[in-house]
């Protein structure tokens, strides 16, 4: 009961007969930030659906700060706060009423010092009176992190939080995320942009067709990403490596014509200057070197251009 949620083999089968989820398991800790990344259709907002009782699942079982979402369903809902991927609201409510609206919907007694406050954070609160219809589309999305506010949920859903807007606007968006984890809010965002995860999250999953098929801490893909590797064209065909130089564990590609090193960029020491050095001496003549980097792009691209 220590993770905020706790999803077990949960799936989804919408009536067109199309699998959105395929036996989904995953944790969220309390007071991270978890990104979902995967590419148009992998079923991001059906998991989210699923978790707020928006979408029913087909199997599986989903705990909500140790409610049922099937059995406690308002308890569940209570818990959470859910910034739509689309942008829909009542043109011409205002801003004040549209969150005051929210927050009753969920049974809770009237704050006008939360409403106040949340609108404060996210710099509508010289907007209070104006109507939707009048605000940017900025500030519309700034208004649906209000109203998901509205009943002080534990856990924020933002789904696809900076689709389509400026740069300016995302790097708001990041910093009003930051700070609603500095007051102890849980959040899950969903995003196809490898960047955002990278700036934003304490780990990443990655999504895919349904599955998912990565969970990992974001230092640690990073630490995976900081790796490099050296590709050395050799001026003649090699049968093997020396055994000389087996503590760099190279790898003798294309038919022994190059040799790879994988090293650490975050190491104290890559290895390079002693390698050549060796290689020098075992005789070993190089005419051209590269190196490449993997980066979360190259990782992401190779998990889901897999087939289903
Ligand atoms: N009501 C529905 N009936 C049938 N299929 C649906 C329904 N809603 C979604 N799907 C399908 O389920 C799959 C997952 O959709 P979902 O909206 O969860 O993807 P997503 O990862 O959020 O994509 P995007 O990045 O485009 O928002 C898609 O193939 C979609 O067409
Ligand atoms: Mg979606």
């Amino acid at each position: 009961m220590d993770d905020a949620i706790s999803i077990r083999q949960l799936s989804k089968r919408y009536d067109s007969g199309f699998e959105a989820l395929k036996h989904v398991d995953l944790d969220i800790r309390r007071g991270e930030i978890f990104a979902l990344l995967g590419p148009n259709g992998a079923g991001k907002t059906t998991l989210i659906g699923c978790v707020c009782g928006i979408v029913r699942p087909t199997g599986g079982t989903i705990v909500v700060n140790g409610h049922d979402a099937a059995t406690a369903y308002r308890q569940t809902r209570a818990e959470i706060g859910l910034v739509p991927q689309e942008l829909t609201t009542d043109a011409f409510e205002t801003v004040w009423n549209t969150v005051t609206f929210s927050r009753g919907l969920f049974g809770k007694p009237r704050d006008d010092a939360h409403i106040r406050r949340t609108l404060e954070s996210l710099s509508l609160l010289d907007k209070r009176d104006d109507r939707i219809m009048s605000l940017s589309g900025g500030m519309k999305r700034r208004l649906l992190i209000a109203k998901a506010l509205s009943h002080e949920p534990s856990i924020l859903f933002l789904d696809e939080p900076t689709a389509g807007v400026d740069v300016e606007l995302r790097q708001e968006m990041w910093r009003i995320v930051r700070e609603l984890r500095r007051a102890g809010v849980t959040i899950i965002l969903t995003t196809h942009y490898i960047e955002e995860a990278e700036e934003m999250a304490d780990r990443v999953g990655v999504i895919n067709h349904g599955e998912l098929i990565l969970v990992e801490e974001k230092t640690e893909l990073m630490h995976k990403l900081g790796k490099k590797q050296m590709s050395l064209e050799l001026t003649e065909q090699l049968q093997s490596i020396p055994d000389a130089l087996n503590r760099y564990q190279l790898e003798l590609i294309d038919d022994g014509n190059v040799l790879v090193y994988t090293y650490d960029t975050h190491g104290a020491r890559t290895g390079i200057t002693p390698l050549l050095q060796e290689l020098n001496e075992a005789g070993i003549r190089f005419r051209d070197i590269h190196t490449t980097q993997s980066t979360l792009e190259d990782i992401f691209v190779s998990l889901v251009k897999s087939p289903p």
